[in-house]
């Protein structure tokens, strides 16, 4: 098969940006292109030597617009779409009023699947090309879910939610039969394709300690999956928690009483952390992903970013959907931006553009496959339209410097911006397909 080769302006991250003018954190190029050869990218760079490399190739043109690496969200969840825009409620009630509810439909393998096509449409429609996802208790959530995202050759991760109390007999399952339901569906799809999975006891309050025994055998069994959790996101939450595990020395104890600690681990919200969680945490190699749609939605907090990573806990950030109210990691790094501000701390556009890229690639280890436009990473592709409203197009008059650029982007963009998509090399957009 011969190169694809998509031209625009490239941008894709070789480290973290320290600042706005960081400039040896990125490789961008004004006239820039992609190769791509049996939907792996094949070359980078100018647009001039990647022509000459490959003198047969098909070229697309995205000029003006900007090519980037796809976006990755590491923490949302399947089975709340119809969740989104749920009235009035913190996040106990706000589980037991709407989503538990709505949870309970996905017994159902027909609306499994109606709601799996619904979810990959909409990722991708705001340029999301790998997700992080929890699926419902049921098996078939699971199925539905790894196998819409095969027949359209996304990488994404996923599990079963593992829960066995503190939610309506319907959504509750049993420590064996977790175990057993989950181990089936490692066997059946982690690896398979692009497909990775996700060890997923939902959080400690809906799991009993036998059933965290049998995550810690999953994980055990299976160190190449990732383990997916909710942790200190709410303060009634935590109170709870701490009932419940009464030998716990804080939330995340809990956890680590079961060696659920480490570096394929994915603790979502890390809002309420204490010093010894911190430095467990940075021990492990864990990582906390923020989720600043959802915890400004639920009135959870403020995730405390530079005080984590300088603890030295790895980061990554996150929707939440349907907690979260955007599947846009554009909206999500403008709430981001936010959250600092309330804290202080200032979240450079350079560095909001990384962490949903490369960042978030390397939160999950996958930096060698996803994240950059790198010869040999997976084509999955992002194009975007810095001129996509007429506000936008009004305010780009103004702006002087690609970071400037970012960040009206990020602060005025959604899926309107989203010029173009890419998975495995093949366009993919829901109504951009060409
Ligand atoms: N904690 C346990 N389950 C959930 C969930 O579905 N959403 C959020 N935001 N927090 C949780
Ligand atoms: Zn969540």
């Amino acid at each position: 098969m011969s190169a694809t080769l998509l031209r625009g302006r490239t941008l894709s991250f070789r480290d973290m940006p320290g600042s706005h003018d960081d400039h040896a954190s990125y490789l961008y190029e004004e006239d820039g292109a992609v190769a791509i050869k049996d939907g792996i990218i094949a070359a980078s760079g100018s647009y001039d030597e990647v022509r000459a490399q490959f003198a047969d190739a098909e070229v697309v043109d995205h000029r003006p617009h900007l090519v980037l690496p796809g976006f990755i969200d590491t923490h949302l969840h399947f089975p709340q779409a119809q969740v989104i825009g749920s009235f009035g409620t913190k996040l106990l009630d706000w589980l037991n009023t709407y989503t538990f509810v709505e949870e309970q439909k996905f017994a159902d393998p027909e609306h499994c699947e109606r709601m799996a096509t619904h979810f990959f449409d909409n990722l991708l429609r705001n340029g999301t090309t790998t997700a992080v996802a929890y699926c419902s208790v049921h098996k078939a959530s699971a199925e539905a879910f790894f196998s819409e995202a095969e027949r359209r050759k996304l990488r994404m991760i996923g599990g079963k939610v593992m829960m066995d109390r503190n939610a309506p007999d319907a959504l509750c399952d049993t420590p064996q039969s977790a175990y057993d339901d989950s181990k089936d569906l490692i066997e059946r799809w982690h690896g398979k394709g692009r497909a990775l999975y996700a060890i997923s006891p939902r959080f400690a309050i809906t799991s009993t300690p036998t059933q965290l025994e049998m995550a810690q055998a999953l994980t055990a069994e299976y160190p190449e999956c990732y383990m997916q959790t909710h942790l200190s996101e709410n303060q009634a939450e935590i109170d709870l928690t701490l009932d419940l595990y009464q030998s716990a020395r804080d939330y995340l104890d809990v956890y680590e009483m079961y060696g659920l600690l480490g570096d394929k681990s994915l603790f979502g919200h890390c809002l309420h952390l204490g010093g010894r969680e911190r430095a467990a945490m940075a021990e492990t190699g864990s990582v906390a992903v923020f989720c600043p749609t959802s915890n400004l939605f639920l009135g959870s907090g403020l995730f405390d970013e530079d005080g984590l990573r300088g603890h030295g806990v790895r980061t990554a950030i996150a929707t939440d959907i349907g907690g979260g109210t955007s599947y846009s990691m554009l909206k999500t790094l403008d709430e981001a931006y936010k959250v600092l501000q309330l804290k202080n701390q200032v979240l450079n556009p350079l560095k909001s553009f990384c962490m949903m890229t490369l960042g978030n690639a390397r939160a999950l280890q996958l930096e060698d496959k996803i994240g950059t436009l790198e010869a040999g990473s997976e084509a999955d592709l992002v194009v975007l339209d810095s001129h996509a409203t007429p506000a936008m197009a009004l305010r780009m008059e103004t702006v002087r410097s690609l970071a400037e650029e970012l960040f009206v982007l990020q602060t005025m963009a959604d899926d309107r911006a989203i010029a173009g998509v890419y998975t495995a090399g093949r366009a993919c957009h829901p109504e951009l397909r060409s």
